[in-house]
């Protein structure tokens, strides 16, 4: 069949994925990807705890390796993320950092130093930057609290990331990345969401799309009538704003589907290509990247929250562990076609 990437060009469409240096060392894997695949995102190698996990002790390193990488196979690259807002993911070092007596002043410097750094260091290499991560806590809609937000107000503090990285990336395009899903557990979320890219563009903050990290699953029946009609007023309130829509993280977590193979990956493949008709039907969606090509690369293997209940392995992507294509890929080649 002809590669996914070939499939998106015909769109306008980039198709992309996750890679982790380690897989660097795998010749069949990346073969793969270079394959189906124009666009890389590191999978943690881009992010300020793995760049600088000891403070001034920047480890460029990894990033670059997978970066160059990308460069010899012609791909553009994803730079994720410069902030994550979660305070769980940022360097344990910024979490106990002495912001002194003037803490604006020094969260604001502190911020503005990361940025520089990482954005200098890898210059027009990156052609997307996923400025901040994950603001918006679920749960509530309301905005996470960090040691950056206590100092400087949240939408302050990420309207100055969104404009230092302008400044120090002029050619880049500027992503807000959130997990906000169509169901309705996330109506608060999308609703905190809209309300922080409004808040951002009142501001005059230079963001330039939403990236929807697509992390989907069973919750995300999107036949069902209403939640395809949620999604939509979603995108269409998005696209409202002018900004464009990237699919940044795409996965199928299967722990409601049945344990046999073939009706799961039936159904895997169905609810992707629900999500994706909906979701590709906005001419704004440029890029779509999954989170881990095979089964055996992705995150939810080792993600113990909510494993399958009968112990099974998750199969969430569109290669089984040979690397042989499942149901989802041909899923994700017909939304793209039908774009
Ligand atoms: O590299 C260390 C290793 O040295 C150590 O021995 C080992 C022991 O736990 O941990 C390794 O770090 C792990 C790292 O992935 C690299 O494999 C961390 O524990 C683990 O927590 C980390 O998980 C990543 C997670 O983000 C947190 O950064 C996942 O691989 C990655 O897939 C996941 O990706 C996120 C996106 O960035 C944002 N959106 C959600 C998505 C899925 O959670």
């Amino acid at each position: 069949p002809e590669p996914l990437k070939v499939l998106g060009k015909r769109k306008g469409l980039n198709v992309g994925n996750a890679l982790s240096k380690h897989h660097l060392h795998n010749p069949a894997y990346t073969a793969l990807m270079a394959r189906e695949c124009n666009m890389l995102v590191a999978e943690n190698e881009g992010k300020w705890q793995a760049l600088e996990p000891r403070q001034g002790a920047y480890e460029f390193g990894p990033a670059d390796e997978l970066y160059a990488w990308a460069r010899s196979q012609g791909m553009l690259v994803r730079g994720h993320n410069l902030i994550w807002q979660d305070a769980k993911w940022l360097p344990k070092w910024v979490n106990a950092y002495d912001f002194g007596t003037q803490p604006a002043q020094a969260a604001e410097a502190l911020l503005r130093k990361h940025i520089v750094a990482v954005c200098d260091h890898f210059g027009d290499a990156i052609h997307s930057y996923d400025v901040v991560n994950e603001a918006v806590d679920p749960k509530t809609g309301g905005l996470r609290v960090n040691v950056f937000t206590e100092r400087l107000g949240a939408v302050e503090q990420m309207d100055l990331a969104f404009r230092v990285a302008h400044e120090r990336a002029p050619k880049a395009q500027l992503v807000y990345n959130d997990y906000m899903r169509p169901d309705t557990g996330s109506t608060k979320h999308r609703a905190g969401v809209l309300k922080l890219l409004h808040d951002l563009k009142s501001r005059g903050a230079p963001v330039h799309a939403l990236g929807l990290q697509s992390h989907i699953g069973s919750w995300d029946e999107m036949g069902t009538g209403d939640q395809q009609r949620e999604w939509r007023r979603f995108l269409d309130e998005v696209t409202g704003m002018g900004l464009d829509l990237l699919v940044t993280e795409f996965d199928v977590n299967d722990r409601k589907l049945p344990a046999d193979v073939a009706k799961r990956d039936a159904g895997v493949a169905a609810l992707a290509k629900d999500y994706l008709d909906v979701t590709f039907s906005y001419r704004q969606c440029k890029d779509f990247l999954m989170w881990g090509m095979a089964d055996n690369f992705n995150w939810l293997q080792s993600w113990d929250e909510a494993p399958r209940t009968d112990g099974l392995k998750m199969r969430p992507t569109p290669f089984d562990d040979q690397f042989r294509a499942k149901p989802l890929r041909d899923a994700i080649a017909a939304a793209i076609n039908a774009m």
